[in-house]
């Protein structure tokens, strides 16, 4: 249970981070009753940041610590406070090896955050701040390590045991249980950590990329489900294509999984290597499911598949970043349903629920900026404003730079930050440094809550010819913000 009280994090506050961990090593014993977590840490302080003698700090939520080793040194109680929700061990060299052993409850965890089951299966949801409930971890998104991930299970009740990455070793154990060993050689933050262990069915495809590397494509369903695979597997071709096509980005593991779930917080994850979904939006069949659930499927399919450049290989500095990854992705996966579809009626769609239900949560006691000064509890962040205004902001700068220069920016963005942590304000440079363009009017997007309104007035005067529009743009105050700057939007109009 967690026990303190929530507290204000602050993006003024931001600090890189006092420790690195360069590879995490996984062992997961599964069982009924619980299931036991071996983590091995490779940690070494970060040059980057000023604290020398930091204590090595390390997050925790609701787990049972068994035992704690530094460079092979059984660490006892006095060595280490583990009290509150943070593993603290003093005196720590500039780089070490922690071997940490917890037992967690899969089964009574019903807060779906972390390791937890569903139908008689094992899965994760580590996004935004669940891997903490699975090991202590510098659980944070800057911090990006290689994970390699041993599972193991009972071989009867759970045949398939996944993770991220590749699959590079299996075999079988005593009493009936094996194991399955998978490496992920692209550095990850610990929310794109996953794990599923069940009795499922697996269909397969394959894809080839650009560059003629062929592509492993696995969908895992529980065995009544079998028949409802097909829309996602074609989606996410689409989805595969298209992206190489208009944003030049190729994947990139051997190996793509879809699994679906029955009991799941968000819509889907975009898991390395290993994307989650709630069975809702990922199945259906043509008997049961409508034209609009079959669209639906599609753009979450590819939006998560999206997340493989715009969220993991170049991915969020701190969680007020969240919009970088989540706004470029909505963007980009409207573009691809435009595309797959009508541009007209996609476009309708999007901005009648703008209009509705984003513009009401900029006009109430929610609203808050696209990139947030503070919160109190991230998960409350995965708002309308991260997803659909952070889209549309994504979309102005489109329209200010036109389709090429856009392009050019993201190849930028996608070239200069790979394999970092970064801002949407690193987004935006790219954006300028790619088109010349000067957006530093433009950036109060990410910084002002509350939609603008227009004031339009236009004349004409027939004796002169000359026809005068004026416009007046005002911002509504919001909840902490008050005196806006006006905000620079760009302006189509056609004389006829
Ligand atoms: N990161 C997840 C997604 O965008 C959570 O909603 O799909
Ligand atoms: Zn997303």
């Amino acid at each position: 249970m967690r026990t303190s009280q929530p507290q204000t994090i602050y993006l003024k506050d931001y600090k890189v981070p006092a420790f690195v961990v360069d590879h995490v090593d996984l062992r997961f014993e599964l069982f009924e009753d619980g299931a036991r977590v071996h983590s091995l840490l490779s940690v070494r302080r970060n040059p980057d940041s000023d604290g020398a003698e930091a204590d090595l700090e390390l997050d925790g939520d609701s787990l049972k610590l068994e035992s704690i080793q530094l460079d092979g040194k059984t660490l006892a109680d006095g060595d280490y406070d583990n009290r509150g929700e943070k593993l603290v061990v003093p005196a720590v060299p500039d780089q070490f090896e922690l071997a940490v052993v917890t037992w967690l409850e899969p089964q009574n965890n019903t807060r779906l955050e972390g390791l937890y089951k569903s139908s008689g299966m094992f899965c994760t949801q580590c996004e935004a701040q669940g891997f903490r409930c699975i090991t202590y971890f510098p659980d944070r998104p800057d911090v990006m390590a290689r994970f390699r991930t041993r599972v193991e299970a009972d071989k009867s009740a759970y045949p398939v045991l996944l993770s991220n990455g590749n699959d590079v070793e299996k075999g079988d154990l005593e009493n009936g249980r094996h194991f399955v060993t998978w490496e992920d050689p692209f550095p990850k933050p610990s929310y794109l950590f996953a794990l599923v262990a069940g009795d499922l069915v697996e269909k397969r495809d394959s894809f080839r990329t650009m560059s003629g590397r062929d592509i492993d494509l696995r969908m895992y369903i529980e065995p009544r489900n079998a028949e409802k695979c097909d829309h996602a597997i074609d989606s996410l071709k689409r989805a595969m294509r298209w992206d190489e096509e208009v944003y030049g980005r190729e994947y990139d593991l051997d190996i793509f999984m879809i699994v679906a779930v029955d009991d799941f917080n968000m819509g889907a994850m975009e898991n390395k290597g290993l994307n989650i979904f709630n069975s809702s939006c990922v199945l259906a069949s043509q008997e049961t499911a409508t034209d609009v659930a079959f669209q639906r499927i599609e753009s979450i399919v590819a939006h998560e598949y999206f997340h493989n450049w715009s969220g993991n290989r170049v991915t969020c500095r701190d969680w007020f970043q969240l919009s970088l990854k989540e706004g470029f992705t909505v963007f980009r996966d409207s573009q691809f349903s435009s595309d797959m579809g009508s541009p007209t009626v996609k476009r309708i769609e999007d901005a009648s629920m703008l209009r509705t239900a984003q513009f009401a949560e900029d006009a109430g006691p929610m609203a808050h900026p696209v990139r947030p000064e503070s919160y109190m509890e991230i998960t409350n962040f995965y708002t309308l404003t991260i997803y659909e205004k952070g889209c549309e902001v994504v979309g102005m700068i489109r329209t200010l730079l036109g389709e090429e220069l856009f392009r050019k920016g993201s190849d930028l963005y996608f070239e200069r930050h790979d394999g970092q942590a970064v801002t949407t304000d690193d987004f935006v440079r790219a954006m300028e440094d790619a088109s010349g363009r000067d957006l530093s009017q433009f950036r109060l997007w990410y910084e002002q809550a509350g939609t603008p309104e227009l004031t339009i007035k236009d004349e004409f005067d027939q004796g002169s010819g000359v026809y005068r529009l004026s416009i007046e743009q005002t911002i509504p105050d919001t909840p902490g913000q008050t005196h806006k700057k006006p905000q620079h939007i760009p302006f189509a109009l056609g004389l006829i």
